[in-house]
């Protein structure tokens, strides 16, 4: 089974082309959201982990999703992390809680995707996101063979990771999002919210915690390009997985 996080469709993809015929692929977002964390694995089959670095650490959702496993049979276990370019890594951390759990991760590795970090910086352009896609595709192809080999690379410890998860927490605040006229009042940005941040009110979408993934997901997918965050976000390209575009 793959346990798989994302905001824009790069983990999701990179899930899927790393699954096995029948393997499932379970949405950390969902299983926390519903409470669901008890798994076990059959006949010792492989557990993998996928999902984006955010700001050099683990997702919120990752992270607390892992909090709560009960992952029960042994059996090996694997991470792929995607990232927006410097090929940074949060895998260390994961395997520090997973640790917590009794559940050695026996490899990670770091995959180029395009970058969607369009609160923190410029995402991808359209070269950078054909490149980052190749990049991707040609790692991946890597992956495939060292998961099939049951590949072993110890994960270190990553204390960068762990002081980035309570900074990153502490700055993904929802406050500075905000919609145009634009805005349609389809209701997406509140139906894929993996934090449940947005509700719908009155047509127009309100934020309505604190603190959220900061994901990207309801900024990059808007199909009106109608929500900003802060000043800057206006001017910065909106970027979207071809597969989930094609949905
Ligand atoms: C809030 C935020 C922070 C990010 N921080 C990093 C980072 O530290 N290093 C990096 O290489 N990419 C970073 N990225 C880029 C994503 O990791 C990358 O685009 C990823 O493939 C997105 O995956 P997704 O489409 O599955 O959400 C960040 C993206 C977001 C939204
Ligand atoms: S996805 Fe965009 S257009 Fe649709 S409700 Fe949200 S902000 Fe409005
Ligand atoms: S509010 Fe937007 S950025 Fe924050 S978790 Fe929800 S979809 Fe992602």
């Amino acid at each position: 089974m793959i346990f798989y996080f994302t905001g824009t469709g790069n983990s999701l993809a990179v899930a899927k082309q790393l699954a096995l015929e029948g393997e499932a692929l379970i949405d950390m977002a969902k299983a926390r959201n519903s409470g669901q964390f008890t798994y076990v694995r059959q006949k010792k089959e492989r557990v993998g982990f996928v999902f984006p670095v955010y700001c050099g650490t683990l997702p919120t959702v990752v992270y607390d999703f892992v909090q709560s496993l009960d992952l029960q049979g042994k059996g090996y276990t694997f991470a792929v992390v995607t990232c927006g370019g410097d090929r940074s890594s949060c895998a260390g951390l994961l395997a520090d809680e997973l640790k917590k759990h009794g559940i050695p991760l026996h490899y990670a590795e770091t995959v180029p995707m395009p970058n969607n970090a369009i609160t923190v910086m410029q995402t991808c352009t359209p070269e950078q996101e054909r490149s980052q896609l190749e990049k991707g595709a040609e790692m991946l192809s890597e992956v495939r063979r060292a998961l099939a080999e049951k590949r072993i690379r110890p994960v270190r410890s990553s204390r960068m990771a762990r002081m980035m998860l309570t900074l990153y927490r502490k700055c993904a605040v929802t406050r500075l999002f905000f919609t145009e006229d634009s805005c349609t009042g389809c209701g997406l940005c509140a139906r894929n919210c993996p934090e449940q941040a947005i509700r719908m009110k009155e047509g127009r979408p309100v934020w309505v915690k604190p603190h959220c993934s900061h994901c990207s997901g309801c900024i990059n997918r808007c199909p009106a390009k109608a929500i900003q965050f802060g000043k800057k976000t206006a001017a910065r390209r909106r970027y979207v997985h071809p597969d989930l575009l094609r949905k």
